[in-house]
């Protein structure tokens, strides 16, 4: 299975003057950044990997636990610029629906945020158009980062590569 999501970031103006001179600023005062992720959990090379299930079978797979390093591209096309990866978790904790917690950094390896990171976390419930998570800080370009994340899927590829 491969997933494409589009990240969209939308991030406070930073407090710290230091910060607000590093970063660009839109028209909002805050900073966006739009990036798309890819989770490949099948296949020779996957970037998402099962670590643990529960005994229990459930629609909604409760109960998973899965450990990603997904590539974050500039386009669609995974050999699109390599703009970062999004490391962490994602746990199936919801008993009905397909709703994940993700708990994940994005690290930056390009340009002016090549080695910062932005800490991500909240509920990711996958068949809603536009799911919301929290940015609940940052390093380095983004220290003391806040903030909001919308993803979209993509495209969803059920085969095996
Ligand atoms: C992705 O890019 C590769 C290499 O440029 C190209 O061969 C491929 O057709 C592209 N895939 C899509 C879906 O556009
Ligand atoms: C990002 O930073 C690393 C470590 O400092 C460096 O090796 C790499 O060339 C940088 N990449 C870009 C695209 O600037």
């Amino acid at each position: 299975m491969a997933t494409v999501v589009v990240f969209l970031l939308f991030l406070l103006p930073l407090l710290s003057h230091h910060l607000t001179a590093a970063v660009s600023s839109s028209g909002s005062g805050g900073t966006r950044l739009r990036f798309f992720w890819h989770d490949i959990s099948a296949g020779p090379d996957p970037s998402a990997v099962l670590v643990a299930q529960s005994a229990t079978r459930s629609s909604s797979s409760f109960g998973t636990v899965k450990v990603m390093d997904d590539p974050l591209t500039a386009g669609p096309n995974r050999s699109s610029l390599l703009v970062g990866k999004s490391q962490g978790i994602y746990v199936s904790a919801d008993k009905e629906t397909a709703g994940l917690l993700m708990a994940m950094t994005f690290s930056f390896v390009v340009g002016k945020y090549n080695g910062s990171t932005l800490a991500v976390v909240g509920r990711n419930e996958v068949k809603t158009e536009t799911r919301e998570m929290a940015i609940t800080g940052g390093t380095g370009q983004f220290r003391q980062a806040r903030g909001h994340a919308q993803a979209r899927t993509h495209s969803f590829d059920p085969t095996t590569d």
